[in-house]
């Protein structure tokens, strides 16, 4: 059985909120509570103590789950406005859109609570470390950055030899809330059944991700150059990729990932996925008279390109192997469209040149792990071996029958693995009913037969070998 560290945090993050209440004397300032704290979710797992946060810290935001999602599908004249773009004539437009979008509002703090032009929630549930991966996972508690992914060497940059941890935050739009809300309208018996299509469920078109994924790159550190004028958080994060010991570090944005369910992917698969790449060499340019300022400098994220289909038909075993110094495009590949400007840092991108951002794997592609989304997760998530040569070579053998399965099309909603419930392409859904379940496990006494005869491989992103 797996370990389940999370209930203890939890309880910690309430009584944050309790001990404002026993306080016998008057409060001196407003107590910073809303009603929505007590949503029944924790709102993070990791986070300094009470006294060092209010010693050393008390400038610096303290995360809040915002779970307040709408019971009724939001209309229609709501629909973000990036679904009127054609995905495949004008991907760089369709990028520019939706990014507005995901940034109107939630820029500098991204914290939906602040946003007045539109709502914006999270997934509950990510707070744990119930997982087997990553290690010492779950989410923190200054901007709820979530544990996510190594960057070994020479992955972000050709001069860069150190090795980076990638965390990141994600906001759902209300399309998404919505589903959310019908997943979790009982917050201590979530219906898998809302994200699978065989039941009727699935996020509906308009539903729109944004995910900021940020590295621990220390302030004095200059290795990876379109890292700098950074938009830098302080986050209470592992101290290196292995290490079970949290305290709070720097990070800066590195890459911005996007979902949206749109209508026209259908024959592929409904969504079209998008990553943005951060680029601080061009702040001068994009940010003149306001070179400091944090929510303008969320401009220097530049289109990287999008994808709708895993081109499955297309087997060349090529990757930009590290260190690498320019983008390489593949003809071959239709599915996925990268942009072509100056204004993008040079790219490993996916195999066979499949879209990929730079947090992740030369051997893979955005929809290759997500098609693989699902509750219990039986299908994993990159190929075996994936990352056997660590990005410095392509895989041997790549490209056989047993590899392609990992490069499919699938509908939206449905399951790659019939024996389990779709989580319709969203991990962070697939990862919050397994810390779910596991939490269930430890206070119920009991185990769930739903997760028995299915060889769980939980979600995991394959890099824990090739760091050994
Ligand atoms: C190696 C597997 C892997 C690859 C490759 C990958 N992702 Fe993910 N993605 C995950 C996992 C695991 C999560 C859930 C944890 C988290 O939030 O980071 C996730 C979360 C997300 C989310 C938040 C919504 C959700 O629950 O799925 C978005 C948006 C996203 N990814 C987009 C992308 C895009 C765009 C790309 C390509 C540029 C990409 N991903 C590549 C594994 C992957």
């Amino acid at each position: 059985m797996k370990k389940y560290q999370g209930t203890i945090a939890a309880v910690c993050s309430l009584a944050i909120a309790v001990t404002s209440f026993n306080s016998t004397a008057a409060p001196k300032t407003k107590p910073n509570l809303h009603p929505e704290d007590f949503s029944g979710f924790p709102d993070f797992g990791y986070m300094v103590s009470e006294a060092t946060y209010d010693e050393k810290y008390s400038d610096h935001p303290v995360f809040r789950l915002k779970t307040d999602f709408p019971s009724k599908k939001p209309k229609k004249k709501r629909l973000p406005k990036v679904l009127k773009i054609d995905f495949q004539k004008e991907p760089m437009k369709y990028l520019d859109t939706v990014k507005q979008y995901c940034l109107e509002g939630n820029t500098p703090s991204w914290d939906p609570y602040k946003n007045n032009k539109r709502d914006w929630y999270h997934i509950p549930w990510l707070h744990p470390s119930s997982s087997t991966y990553p290690p010492n996972g779950g989410t923190e508690g200054f901007h709820g950055l979530i544990k996510e992914a190594p960057a070994g060497p020479y992955q972000l940059h050709n001069t860069q030899t150190n090795s980076y941890q990638v965390y990141a935050v994600t906001l759902i739009n209300e399309y998404a809330g919505y589903t959310m809300g019908q997943m979790w309208k009982d917050k201590n018996n979530p219906d898998p059944k809302a994200t699978d299509t065989r039941f009727g469920g699935g996020f509906p078109v308009g539903t729109v991700f944004c995910k900021l994924l940020f590295a621990d790159v220390q302030p004095d550190d200059n290795q990876v150059p379109y890292l700098k004028n950074p938009i830098d958080w302080q986050g209470y994060i592992t101290e290196s990729w292995d290490s079970p010991v949290r305290s709070v570090r720097h990070l800066r944005l590195l890459q911005m990932d996007i979902m949206v369910r749109d209508k026209r992917a259908e024959p592929w698969m409904g969504w079209v996925l998008g990553t943005f790449a951060y680029n601080g060499e061009l702040n001068d340019r994009n940010c003149k008279g306001k070179e400091n300022d944090t929510a303008c400098r969320f401009n220097n994220l530049v289109p990287l390109g999008l994808q709708f289909g895993d081109d499955p038909e297309v087997t060349e075993n090529i990757i930009n192997a590290y260190p690498y110094t320019e983008t390489k495009i593949n003809p071959n590949i239709k599915e996925s469209i990268i942009n072509t400007s100056k204004d993008l840092p040079p790219q490993h991108l996916g195999w066979g040149m499949r879209l990929n951002g730079p947090a992740d794997l030369n051997t893979s592609s955005c929809m290759s792990c997500h098609t693989a989304a699902q509750y219990p997760q039986i299908t994993p998530l990159v190929p075996p071996f994936a990352t056997v040569a660590n990005g410095f070579a392509p895989t041997p053998g790549a490209g056989d029958k047993d590899w392609m399965k990992f490069f499919i099309n699938i509908a939206a909603a449905t399951s790659a693995d019939p024996r389990a419930y779709s989580t319709d392409f969203s991990l962070q859904v697939s990862m919050s009913l397994e810390n779910f379940a596991e939490a269930k496990k430890k206070t119920e006494e009991g185990y769930w037969s739903v997760e028995y005869g299915v060889a769980e491989k939980g979600v995991s992103r394959g890099q824990q070998e090739s760091h050994k």
